[in-house]
């Protein structure tokens, strides 16, 4: 079979990595790729028309999707109505279901809807921003706003002062400022405890689950300066435990998939569950993902141990998933982002990138992400250019590797967070 991959980053290195092992896959295209993918495709993830068309010439069987865009777009839907296509599987949810992401409102009613844990919220829009004022009166700090529609991991602002609040609602509600993405805001209250990633691949009706992951969003050690796409990510999440995860499955999960059937928006794909968990062990939502997570996949990916490709069919089959079993390796994986000077600012481009020739040692590889191959030099093309993942026998071995990795790269100003998995010692 021939499988396409849409995306350009670090997570499409590591979806793609993954499904080549494949004893299914023929041929393995990634559109449009980064250096590190096999066959790059000039492709737009977002033009429909063009990838329906390469998929026709190739006989593609089967596309992963790996970021948002093309799902809360409606790619799933594009591609059911070609009915010449029906020859190939798309993972991912349609675009209604995809909604659980690309409207935090929807995501918010759906939740309250089904009593699915999460932090209480109100909705605001322009013409109601004197409510908002109001309601930022009545709430304590800090203030979480978060804009409705996808925003590019910029949609989120923690504020510690009512001012700035306000202030900040009144430009997030003003689509002239922020674009269609914000013209409605939620104000939701603030969750204290530890952030855990669960990842589930579901057919509509049931799931299984890969591995959990902690992801590093903030741009500096301690979890200091701004948000980023992730400059890091772990694998387990070390307080994952059977007890854990049967209350994430029972209280959220399978409401989920239980909901979203119930409302005729039955979930297929890659579901990523963004939780808090408090200090008695409750999990709440933050989001949901309609797709994988960046850089949680490249820790991901690495301690799954059955072929995919048999999982990512069965997913766009109802009921397709049941009885089936992923196994996943007892070992512990990491991913260090390695990101250009100023990132998640403005950042250089065009960076000449040196590999030493150690990169690549058994269970540690060197995802790209922002890269590209111009004649024989190899350059950086966006903020975060690589993820040094690794796999251990335990955290520590998977992070002394993954390290280990990243000093074999080198380009200008390159920067990582030198302390990835650090609120857990061994
Ligand atoms: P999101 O894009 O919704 O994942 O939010 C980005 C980040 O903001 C999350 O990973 C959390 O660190 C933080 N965040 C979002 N919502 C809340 C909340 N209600 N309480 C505390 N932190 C939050
Ligand atoms: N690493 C966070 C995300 O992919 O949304």
């Amino acid at each position: 079979m021939h499988i396409l991959v849409l995306g350009s980053g670090g997570r499409e290195h590591a979806l793609a990595w993954k499904l080549a092992q494949s004893p299914s896959c023929d041929t393995l295209f990634v559109a449009p790729g980064n250096a590190g993918s096999p066959n790059r495709v000039n492709l737009d993830p977002l033009d429909f028309p063009s990838i329906a068309s390469f998929v026709r010439e190739h006989q593609i069987g089967l596309v992963v999707i790996g970021p948002e865009g093309p799902l809360v777009g409606g790619i799933v839907d594009y591609f059911k109505e070609q009915k010449d296509l029906n020859f190939c599987k798309l993972i991912g949810p349609n675009q209604t279901a995809a909604q659980l992401e690309g409207s935090k409102v929807f995501a918010k009613e759906f939740m309250a809807k089904y009593h699915i844990p999460t932090a209480p919220f109100q909705a605001f829009q322009r013409d109601s921003l004197y409510l908002g004022f109001k309601a930022i009166d009545a709430a304590k700090p800090p203030y979480v706003l978060k804009a409705d529609g996808l925003a590019a991991g910029k949609g989120v602002l923690i504020l510690q002062n009512p001012d700035d609040a306000k202030r900040e609602l009144a430009i997030m509600t003003n689509p002239e400022k922020y674009g269609a993405a914000g013209k409605t805001v939620l104000l939701e209250s603030f969750l204290t405890g530890k952030e855990c990633s669960v990842f589930a691949l579901c057919d509509g009706e049931n799931y299984v689950l890969l591995p959990t992951a902690k992801d590093y969003k903030r741009i500096a050690e301690g979890d200091q300066g701004p948000n980023t796409g992730g400059m890091g990510a772990i694998s387990p999440w070390p307080e994952e435990n059977p007890e854990f995860m049967n209350r994430v499955t029972k209280e959220i999960l399978e409401p989920v998939l239980q909901g979203m059937k119930a409302e005729g928006n039955p979930y297929t794909g890659f579901l990523y569950i963004g939780l808090m968990v408090d200090a008695a062990g409750n999990p709440m939502v933050i989001e949901f993902n309609a797709r994988m997570g960046d850089p949680e996949t490249q820790a991901v990916m690495l301690r799954i141990e059955s072929d995919l490709v048999p999982f990512l069919e069965a997913s766009t089959r109802p009921g397709g998933l049941k009885d089936m079993q992923l196994n996943i390796s007892s070992s512990a994986s990491a991913a260090v982002v390695l990101a250009a000077p100023g990132y998640p600012g403005h950042y250089p481009k065009d960076l000449v990138i040196q590999l030493s020739t150690e990169a690549e040692k058994k269970e540690a590889v060197l995802f790209h992400a922002g890269t590209k191959q111009q004649e024989q030099r190899l350059l950086s093309s966006g903020g975060r250019v690589f993820a040094a993942a690794a796999k251990g026998v335990n955290r520590q071995e998977a992070l002394d590797k993954a390290y280990s990795l990243a000093k074999s790269v080198a380009f200008e100003g390159m920067q990582y967070r030198r302390d990835i998995g650090y609120e857990w010692q061994d």
